[in-house]
């Protein structure tokens, strides 16, 4: 049976770049690495859309996350954590590991965090040294307003440290590091990117080295101030992960030949497409307000379990992902990033008529990929 991955993360991996993982292992002591990872950095740089210092760890983007806290803050800190999702109360677990004054922001799980909201808790918590935010938080489907919150900080908080989770954005949608004043950005090999995981990538602003002068958190592995000494010479503190950097090399060549503004382009036309198409099939989307442009989540159609929508749809060889902590059995959720595609999208419609309709909710026929292709087109008529 042929297999799909529409997962929001992992997601599949192009042949090229397949290949470039399977070459021979380098050795990343030795001057053909340091000029290999050099170009990586500086093509990350392109990528992240930064002139900061940008790091990559042997690590998922969790490890990032957490080495964003340890680095750049001390015990007791207070810190805003945007919690509207899983991946955004990850922000708040790791500042309670860390001990930090956490004043949690927590948003309704499906809609955005509004500039109010932000000033509101930046009134309640005037004494805050950092923001967390997630990009697209993947549990829900949510975009955050990356570029207002940027707007409001610089007005409002300039010398707070704007922290932004882009691990569904990066490499998908617009996410302007410099512009939007992000002082700190973390992404991961297995979305956008096309790697396995494994990889984590991280830009690091002046700012942000001078919140790290400042921190006394103990750290060993993730310290990234040694990291950054051993990335200017084409180096990493510890075995690089040789293998991801190759791959990662190919995934940017293929970045460079399309353009970001095509890539962003033509992902959220997917996107466009999969909501219209979900409205066509009489589905509800969970996140109509403020939908990430990486993931359509859409809920359970009344009587239906989410999972049983899913397992099916696996029995037929397509992967996607249900909810998350309180929505499991409540939500679906279909990835469109990295190497996904339009044909991708409408096997999985079709699959997904079928399902709903064996399942008792009657969908006609193409219903979900005429709503797909009529999405796409209208988008892209007026972008
Ligand atoms: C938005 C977001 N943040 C963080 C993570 C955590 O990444 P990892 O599992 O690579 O540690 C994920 C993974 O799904 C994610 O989607």
């Amino acid at each position: 049976m042929k297999k799909y991955l529409l997962a929001p993360g992992p997601t599949p991996i192009p042949p090229a770049v397949s290949g470039a993982l399977a070459a021979p292992i380098m050795h990343h002591r030795m001057p053909e690495f340091a000029e290999l990872f050099k170009g990586v950095l500086e093509d990350l740089k392109w990528l992240m859309m930064t002139k900061n210092d940008v790091i990559t760890l042997a690590a998922t983007a969790s490890g990032a996350m957490d080495a964003a806290f340890s680095n750049f803050l001390w015990k007791g800190a207070k810190v805003i954590t945007v919690s509207a999702g899983k991946f955004g109360e990850r922000w708040s677990e790791i500042a309670q590991a860390y001990g930090m004054d956490l004043a949690r922001l927590s948003v309704e799980w499906g809609k955005a965090v509004t500039i109010e909201q932000v000033d509101q808790a930046f009134k309640e918590n005037p004494d805050a040294v950092a923001f967390f935010v997630t990009a697209s938080e993947t549990s829900t489907g949510v975009a955050h307003p990356i570029a207002a919150i940027g707007d409001y900080l610089r007005k409002n908080h300039p010398d707070v440290l704007f922290v932004v989770d882009a691990v569904t954005a990066l490499g998908i949608f617009e996410i302007r590091t410099d512009d939007w004043g992000i002082d700190i950005l973390v992404g991961g090999s297995q979305k956008g990117l096309m790697l396995p995981p494994g990889l984590a990538v991280m830009s690091i602003s002046p700012k942000a080295w001078e919140f790290n002068k400042k921190s006394d958190l103990p750290r060993y592995y993730f310290d990234l101030a040694k990291e950054a000494k051993s990335h200017k010479k084409g180096q990493t503190a510890y075995t690089a992960a040789v293998s991801h950097i190759m791959g990662l090399r190919q995934t940017l060549d293929m970045f460079k030949a399309e353009g970001l503004d095509n890539i962003f382009r033509r992902f959220q036309a997917i996107a466009h497409g999969m909501r219209q198409a979900g409205r066509s099939m009489g589905l509800t989307l969970f996140a109509p307000d403020s939908p990430s442009p990486s993931i359509t989540s859409y809920v359970a159609p009344d009587g239906l379990d989410g999972q049983a929508i899913v397992g099916k749809l696996k029995d037929r060889g397509i992967t996607i992902a249900g909810g998350q902590a309180h929505l499991k059995g409540k939500i679906f959720r279909i990835g469109h990033m990295g190497y996904m595609d339009e044909g991708d999208m409408m096997v999985t419609l079709l699959n997904l008529e079928e399902v709903l309709t064996e399942m008792g909710f009657a969908v006609p026929a193409g219903a979900g990929v005429a709503g797909f292709v009529q999405g796409r087109a209208q988008y892209l008529k007026s972008h």
